[in-house]
């Protein structure tokens, strides 16, 4: 045979000279710790927001595995049903994942010659259902409202702008507030992810949207069960007319499997546990690591559960993450391509099971590591 992949190790090879290569890690998650090689690490990577402990379900034994257009365990019917009130939408509905959800909802709802306005630093997951659209898309300056008001210019065309409630690598808030106000002068219509302030943020954890008080002006709520819920899936709430499309068009709904009513299980037990006791402590210790981290000297512009600690260089990033897992840190090295180039960070997740004493802990490592790594 002539073929032979070598381009593929030239790809490889010149992601190693970035500094952005990526090797698999294996190890246990025991509630908020990692065991990798026998060592039991403090984890700052959980999306496990609330920290809520480990209900008991029964093991994923004889599972079900159908399509969801062929045949839906009933108790899909009542998780969607709580989760459409705890959004205040007429409607929810279950992907098997946030990713699959984006993918799904965002190409069935958007139709040709629509205009899509995108934040530039929206979720990977965002952006490739973008482009499975077939809309055209238009990327605005991240937070940037000049600029996405200057972009919507063809009133007469449909026009969506598409923001996360909360970013994923950078802990700011959207501008929802203003998004939503050029949305109504436009006439344009909102679809916000919001993977990382549902369960998080706002009365009862209803999200980013009812924590800035906007809840009645996004269209299409699209989120994850598997950060603040701590469990698995994504879903959408939005109107039942947008919801009836989904089930009979959405590519990633109809074509897989759908979550093992385990999970859904899961989720519903979650949602009905103690969030709110879980959501004060977490929102103590946010305050706490972020004062301490400031007095540091670090620059925290997050306001919430997400704290990037942005060190810019790939390689020294690399080591300062090293250097957090030798004082049983787990904290990994955030790089190119999840961030742009020379911004790569190390990303804290604070969750709500960290004790006083690992809080300061943390607080002490990184405040070392500003001398360590000539960070000031
Ligand atoms: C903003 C955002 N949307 C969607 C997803 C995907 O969610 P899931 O993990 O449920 O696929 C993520 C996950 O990191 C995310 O950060």
């Amino acid at each position: 045979m002539k073929r032979d992949l070598k381009f593929i190790d030239d790809i490889i090879t010149k992601i190693k000279y970035n500094n952005t290569y990526r090797k698999l890690k294996f190890g246990n998650i025991i509630g908020k710790y990692v065991n990798i090689d026998g060592k039991k690490l403090l984890n700052l990577c959980s999306n496990n927001y609330l920290g809520i402990e480990n209900t008991n379900i029964k093991t994923i034994e004889n599972t079900e595995c159908f399509s969801r257009s062929i045949i839906n365990n009933p108790l899909f019917k009542i998780l969607e049903s709580k989760l459409a009130n705890h959004k205040i939408y007429e409607r929810a509905l279950i992907y098997p994942t946030g990713y699959m959800a984006n993918i799904g909802i965002i190409p069935t709802i958007i139709q040709q010659n629509d205009i899509i306005l995108s934040d530039e630093l929206n979720h990977a997951s965002i952006i490739d259902a973008c482009k499975l659209s077939n809309g055209k898309i238009l990327v605005y300056k991240h937070n940037d409202m000049e600029d996405l008001e200057s972009q919507i210019k063809l009133k007469r065309k449909r026009t969506f702008i598409i923001t996360e409630g909360i970013f994923s690598m950078d802990g700011d808030f959207a501008n929802l507030k203003q998004i939503v106000e050029i949305a109504n002068k436009k006439n344009a219509f909102v679809i916000m992810d919001d993977a990382h302030g549902d369960f998080v943020v706002g009365e009862d954890g209803r999200g980013s949207a009812n924590y800035l008080h906007v809840d009645k002006n996004i269209d299409v709520y699209i989120s994850s069960l598997s950060k603040g819920l701590g469990c698995f899936g994504g879903y959408v709430a939005s109107k039942n007319n947008v919801i009836e499309l989904c089930i009979n068009r959405s590519r990633s709904f109809i074509y897989t499997s759908a979550l093992p009513s385990q999970l859904i299980n899961l989720a519903l037990k979650r949602l009905k546990s103690n969030r709110e006791t879980y959501r004060k402590k977490l929102w103590q210790n946010v305050n706490k690591l972020k004062i301490g981290l400031k007095k540091s000297g670090y620059q925290i512009n997050s306001k919430s559960q997400i704290i990037p600690i942005t060190i810019g260089d790939e390689q020294k990033t690399i080591e300062f993450s090293k250097y957090l897992l030798n004082n049983n840190i787990y904290a990994v090295p955030i790089r190119y391509p999840t961030v742009a180039k020379n911004t790569a960070r190390i990303r804290i997740s604070v969750t709500s099971n960290f004790s006083k004493q690992e809080i300061e802990n943390i607080i002490n490592i990184f405040d070392y590591g500003t001398y360590k790594f000539k960070l000031n």
